[in-house]
């Protein structure tokens, strides 16, 4: 299955185009989303209209919409979007000009500026297709990183037969799916993820919260499950919203409510990671009815349990456990002190002296203190680039 993952698919000038529209066919019944770019040659091969109807969305080929008005389609946009970006077929001309970094279509635009991984099925005539330049194309995109796909013996267009067909739309499918599924690291992991505020009752309609949105927590569970990981996420209230097969959501209020369904499912657990904000206080006797004003009002608070110290005490060996930290000043000396207080293995530093950093914001800027390693500072990022790289060095871990 391949559910939500977006592919764009870049058909060129080649005989071999007629074939990809199965292929697109193929990648919906999946489920994937896909977004095909035509080079300025494929409509003298394939209609845009058949990959339109099969790929539910429209075609895109030229970077104005409307010449006259000024509109432009976003070569970044489609990149950006994009999970993996595949060209079939790819002709000898947008090979050589994928290898030189030429920019004169769409689609090689939308190549240069793709941050994801692409995939080509190189498809021409058996003497262009062993010609020295193409061979040399070839390894150069190789070396850029791109995945070239054989292209097998068979009858070609020219009536020859020999090297240089286009991969089968089936196998290029498989390559597809192995692509998905081998970023599934984590598949059986069991991760229990806390994330968001906790409430803490004043009375039936106050409650002592904070800021915290969940975002990071939220994120780093979809980037879990993301990679195969059986998700536990034990959620205070937020906005934040997550459905996955593989994703068990625990919804609670208070402190008390997070540490007895974190610590439950933390038992079984490969790892814990202790993303949410947890009030330190409660309200020592909480009213069971609504308290009326008064000129002065006095709480009494008492200690919440410490999820995360009691979840990195009671650790196994083969149990990973990170913390977060939120800190004004000294940040990594303080995080180095909660990663032996609480016996973590990571603690993920927040400053509040960061713009665009922790509470509330879509991005995040964070150190990673972790034991006999020197601290690891990242770039500011979104939370979910950020889960991806957290994950990757974790991974290795578990
Ligand atoms: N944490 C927890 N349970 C609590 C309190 C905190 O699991 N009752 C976890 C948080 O999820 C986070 C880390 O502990 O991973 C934060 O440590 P904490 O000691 O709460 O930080 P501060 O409140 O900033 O502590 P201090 O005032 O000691 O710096």
């Amino acid at each position: 299955m391949l559910r939500g993952k977006k592919i764009v698919l870049g058909v060129t000038g080649g005989i071999a185009a007629y074939k990809t529209a199965f292929l697109v066919r193929l990648l919906i019944k999946a489920e994937a989303e896909v977004k095909v770019i035509f080079t300025p040659s494929a409509f003298d091969f394939v209609s845009p209209l058949t990959f339109s109807t099969l790929s539910k969305n429209p075609v895109v080929s030229e970077f104005t919409q409307n010449a006259k008005t000024g509109e432009w389609t976003n070569h970044v946009a489609y990149g950006a979007w994009a999970d993996l970006l595949i060209i079939a077929p790819l002709t000898a001309n947008t090979l050589a000009k994928m290898a030189n970094g030429i920019c004169d279509n769409f689609l090689l635009a939308t190549y240069l500026s793709a941050k994801c991984e692409t995939i080509v099925a190189p498809a021409m005539d058996l003497d262009m297709f062993a010609h020295a330049t193409t061979k040399a194309n070839l390894e150069k995109l190789k070396s850029f990183g791109v995945k070239i796909l054989p292209s097998p013996k068979g009858e070609l267009a020219s009536g020859l037969e020999g090297e240089g067909r286009m991969a089968e739309p089936y196998y290029i499918f498989e390559k597809i799916e192995n692509y998905f599924n081998s970023h599934k690291t984590l598949i059986n992991k069991r991760i229990v993820i806390t994330a968001g505020p906790t409430h803490e009752p004043i009375d039936p309609v106050r409650f002592i919260g904070n800021r915290s949105s969940g975002k990071m927590g939220y994120a780093l569970a979809a980037e879990a499950l993301e990679r195969g990981a059986l998700v536990s996420l034990v959620s205070g209230p937020t906005t934040q919203k997550l459905t996955h097969k593989n994703l068990k959501l625990i919804s609670v209020n208070t402190a008390q409510e997070m540490f007895d369904a974190t610590t439950q499912h933390f038992k079984d657990a490969d790892m814990g990671i202790f993303a949410a904000a947890v009030g330190d206080y409660k309200v020592k006797n909480p009213s069971d009815k609504k308290i009326k004003k008064q000129t002065e009002q006095t709480l009494v608070l008492t200690k919440n349990p410490d999820i995360l110290a009691e979840c990195g005490s009671s650790k196994k060996e083969s149990q990973l456990v990170v913390g977060f930290a939120l800190e004004t000043n000294d940040g990594e000396k303080y995080a180095k002190d909660k990663l032996i207080a609480k016996n973590a293995d990571f603690i993920v530093l927040n400053s509040t002296q960061d713009k665009g950093a922790a509470f509330g914001h879509d991005t995040n800027k964070v150190t990673l203190v972790s034991r006999g390693n020197n601290p690891l500072s990242f770039e500011l990022m979104t939370k979910q680039n950020l889960a991806k790289q957290l994950f990757d060095i974790w991974e290795k871990h578990l």
